[in-house]
This record gives structure tokens, C-alpha cells and sequence, in this order.
């Protein structure tokens, strides 16, 4: 199929139809309403402003979260912004559906309206990065930048966005590290389009430094700071974002997920598909098969998933997977790979290992050499000396992972995330087995059909 085609087949399934603009449009306007006349009635003097993916008409088809950010006159002390922002946040919600806290850098809520997510943020009315005191305040700026600058590429925003999701390198959460929505658009505004951006994917690598807010001139200090100080990080990419010099925009984007983009890339312009934005899912295969092909071991601890976000959550799973891949390798278990994630109410914890048993020399000591005793030690020991009178010998003793696994436990000698480190110690420890519901998590692990590129 050649690339038009293909395109325009994605597009269909991924541009908002004319009935979801209406309803969003409407929506937006109905909260808009709600928002303004709340917050006059608890006195306040705060702007609502849409931010995100909607405001700037750049979300896919049914992925419309709503943000309305609750924006703050700049004299406002943090305190006061951090609760009178959430009861107005929470006065909003009541006219709304339901609502639940979530939290961020400040707490702020999340409601639903007409099945809708709508979040109701807490920011600063900021005019320019100078005045910028939270981490959220700048998405009105970007939201103002990029409707300013995207000259009716929508669409190939869309498409960069689905290509990204397709080929599992989207989303800037730390769990993630691939590429947030505001980079895509920055890079279909830097490049012009959809597949420019693709047929840059070699070119923008290179020349490392993308400055669309053009910094560097306007304000060269800054800009060099933030150049070497991501420089020194080894960032794949620095995007010096166009309304903040001090910011990459792709600070969170790993090697990795470049990596997954750039092959992608290149293979979809040789032999554009569909499949690169809507693949199959992997094929589900036999884990216990995987084994015997490899020859390797499976250890999976499964413990009772603690009532965390994934943001909080993800990355302690990660850090304590680690944890044991260390512990391990120092008892002299070769860790050849590990995966972590949650499936219903159990986490769980996947280590492949080389082997499960290991032998370890202790020494035994034994009875005093002139003893029936003593002749009997001394016949039955391969390896044996005097210490004083008393015999010793060596004894080679076998030693289970499982018993490995508790007793490094027990003398906490894992490094464990924090908030999951109890749970993790009442884990059960299963050996070359897993229960059903992890079945394919197991084989796309072992046959690291989750990570491979081929
Ligand atoms: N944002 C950001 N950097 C991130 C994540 C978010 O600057 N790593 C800001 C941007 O201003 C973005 C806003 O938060 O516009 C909303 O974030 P998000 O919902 O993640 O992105 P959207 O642009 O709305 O894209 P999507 O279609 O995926 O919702
Ligand atoms: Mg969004």
C-alpha cells in the first residue's frame, strides 16, 4: 500500500468525528460556565483554562480527557492556592457527576461529567516561564504556543501520536520515558509534517539541539545551562522548550524508546502499514516452553498490589526488581533478566535466572582426631585439617533460591521501594510456575517479545 493511503485509512479511525467535536465543544463550553460562575460565587478571581490535547485539537478519536485549569492571580501565596484551589475544584465537581482527589505536585480533582474525565487543575495565571511556580503552570503557555504555531497540522500531530502509541515509545510518565504529546507537536511544527518527522528521525539525533523558541539568541545564558546540564544527562534529544529556556522537553524520553521510534521509522517509510499504528497484539506463547528452549529458570514473587498510582507504584516495582538483581548476583545467581507490573489485585516481580540452586563450602568442624569418632570424620571428609586436637573439614552444602530469597529478606538485604517493601516480604515465591492470570505476562517476558525490536 503506498503511504497515502495508508494514512488516510488511519486517519479515519483516528480524527474526531464531526458529532464528538460537537459534544466536546459543548461540553468544554457547559464547564466553562460552571467554572466562572463557581468561582465568582466563592469570591474568587481565577480564570478557567482549557489546556492538553482538546484545547489545542490535537486528541485522537475517543481519548478526550478533559484539563480545565483553575488559573490563580500571581500575588496568591502557594498555600492559599493549594486550598482554596481545591475547594473550588470540589465546588465545580459537585455540579458535575462524580468526583474523586488525585494527586500531583498539589492535590487537585477529578471529576467525570457525561463519562467525560475532566480534570480540575490548580495553577498561576502565568504570562511568561519568569513567573512559573509549579510544575503544571506552564501547560498554559504550551497550550498558547502551539495553537499559535501548529498552522492546521492537526492531523499530523494525530498521526504522530498514534504512530508513537502504536510502536509503544508514547507518553512522558517516569514509568514510560517515551515521547509526551507536547514534544510530538513540537516536532510536527519543527518539521512540518507527519512523515518529515519520520524521515528526520536520523537527522534531529544528530543535531541533538532542537530550539524552536529560538533561545539561543534571545536568551543565550540560560539556554547553554540547560543545553549542558541535559547534555551531561545524555538525553537523546534536548528541545528547549519554546516558552521556557530552562526547560527540555524531552528530558523524560530514554534511549530506549528514541531507539524504538527510530527503527520504526525507517521501516514504515520503506514499507508503510496500518500495522504500525493499530499492531496485533503479540501471540500469546508458552512460557514454561520459552524455559526449556533457554534452558534458564523462572522466580516470580506475587504479593498483593498496594493502593498506589502507577506513577508511584511503577517505578518502586521497578527499583525493588532491581533490588533483587543485585542481591542475587552477589550470592552468585546470574539474574539474566527481570520484569515487574501488576495484573488485577497482584504485583508481581519476574526474575530469569541461570539456575536456582547454588553450592556453597562451609566449614564443619568435627570431633577430636583420637577419638572412634574422630577416625570416622577423617574417613568419611574429602578435605580435612587439624586445628589444635579437633578435625575440621569442608562441606560443600547446596543452598534453594527460595531459601536465598527469604533470608535475604529476613536480614533486609533487598533494596525495596518504600511503599511496597511490607507486601513484598509476605510475597509468595514461585519457582518455574505461574499462576494462570500471569501466564502471558510470563511469556512475553521470557521471550522478550515485550521489549524486542525483531
Ligand atoms: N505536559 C508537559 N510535559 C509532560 C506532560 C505534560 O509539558 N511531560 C503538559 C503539556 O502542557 C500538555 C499538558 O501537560 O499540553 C497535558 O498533558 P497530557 O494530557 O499528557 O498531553 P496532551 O497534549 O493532552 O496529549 P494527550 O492527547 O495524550 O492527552
Ligand atoms: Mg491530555
Amino acid at each position: 500500500m503506498d503511504v497515502e493511503a495508508v494514512i488516510r485509512e488511519v486517519l479515519q479511525r483516528i480524527r474526531p468525528s464531526e458529532d464528538e467535536r460537537a459534544f466536546i465543544k459543548g461540553l468544554m463550553r457547559e464547564l466553562e460556565g460552571i467554572a466562572k460562575e463557581t468561582s465568582e460565587s466563592l469570591g474568587l478571581d481565577v480564570k478557567p483554562y482549557f489546556v492538553g490535547s482538546l484545547a489545542k485539537d490535537t486528541y485522537l478519536a475517543g481519548d478526550h480527557d478533559i484539563d480545565l485549569f483553575l488559573a490563580f492571580p500571581l500575588e496568591t501565596p502557594l498555600e492559599e492556592l493549594r486550598e482554596r484551589g481545591l475547594e473550588l475544584g470540589k465546588a465545580i465537581a459537585e455540579k458535575l457527576d462524580s468526583h474523586e482527589l488525585a494527586y500531583a505536585e498539589h492535590p487537585y480533582v477529578r471529576a467525570t461529567y457525561k463519562e467525560v474525565k475532566v480534570d480540575l487543575v490548580p495553577c498561576y495565571d502565568v504570562k511568561s516561564w519568569k513567573d512559573v511556580r509549579t510544575a503544571v503552570d506552564r501547560s498554559i503557555l504550551h497550550t498558547k504556543w502551539v495553537i499559535e504555531n501548529l498552522e492546521g497540522r492537526n492531523n499530523d500531530v494525530r498521526l504522530l501520536k498514534r504512530f508513537l502509541k502504536g510502536i509503544n515509545a508514547y507518553g512522558s510518565e517516569i514509568y514510560v520515558r517515551g515521547f509526551s504529546g507536547y514534544l510530538a507537536e513540537i516536532l510536527v511544527i519543527k518539521y512540518g509534517s507527519f512523515l518529515e518527522v519520520l524521515r528526520n528521525v536520523d537527522f534531529m539525533l544528530r543535531q541533538k539541539i532542537i530550539d524552536p523558541g529560538n533561545w539561543l539568541k534571545r536568551e543565550h545564558e540560560i539556554a547553554m545551562r540547560t543545553i549542558r546540564r541535559e547534555a551531561d544527562s545524555d538525553r537523546p534529544l534536548i528541545v528547549l522548550d519554546p516558552v521556557d529556556p530552562r526547560r527540555n522537553v524531552a528530558a523524560n524520553l530514554s534511549w530506549e524508546k528514541y531507539g524504538r521510534f527510530y527503527f520504526r521509522a525507517r521501516e514504515f517509510l520503506d514499507g508503510p502499514s496500518a500495522k504500525f499504528f493499530f499492531p496485533e497484539k503479540p501471540r500469546a506463547g508458552n512460557y514454561l516452553g520459552e524455559l526449556r528452549r533457554k534452558g534458564t529458570h523462572l522466580l516470580v514473587l506475587v504479593f498483593e498490589k498496594p493502593d498506589l498510582i502507577d506513577d508511584l507504584l511503577l517505578p518502586q516495582l521497578e527499583r525493588s526488581a532491581r533490588g533483587f538483581e543485585k542481591a542475587l548476583s552477589r550470592k552468585g545467581f546470574a539474574v539474566l533478566g527481570w520484569d515487574a507490573g501488576y495484573s488485577g489485585g497482584k504485583a508481581f516481580i519476574m526474575l530469569e535466572l541461570d539456575r536456582i540452586e547454588r553450592e556453597r563450602v562451609t566449614i564443619k568442624p568435627g570431633p577430636e582426631f583420637f577419638t572412634e569418632r574422630g577416625l570416622d570424620f577423617y574417613r568419611k571428609n574429602a578435605r580435612v585439617w587439624l586445628r589444635g586436637k579437633r578435625l575440621y573439614a569442608e562441606k560443600i552444602i547446596k543452598e534453594g533460591i527460595v531459601d536465598v530469597i527469604s533470608e535475604l529478606l529476613e536480614k533486609n538485604q533487598v533494596a525495596l521501594g518504600k511503599g511496597i517493601r511490607e507486601n513484598i516480604k509476605r510475597a509468595d515465591v514461585l519457582l518455574d510456575y505461574v499462576p494462570k492470570e500471569l501466564e502471558e505476562s510470563a511469556y512475553l517476558f521470557l521471550s522478550r517479545e515485550k521489549w524486542n525490536l525483531k
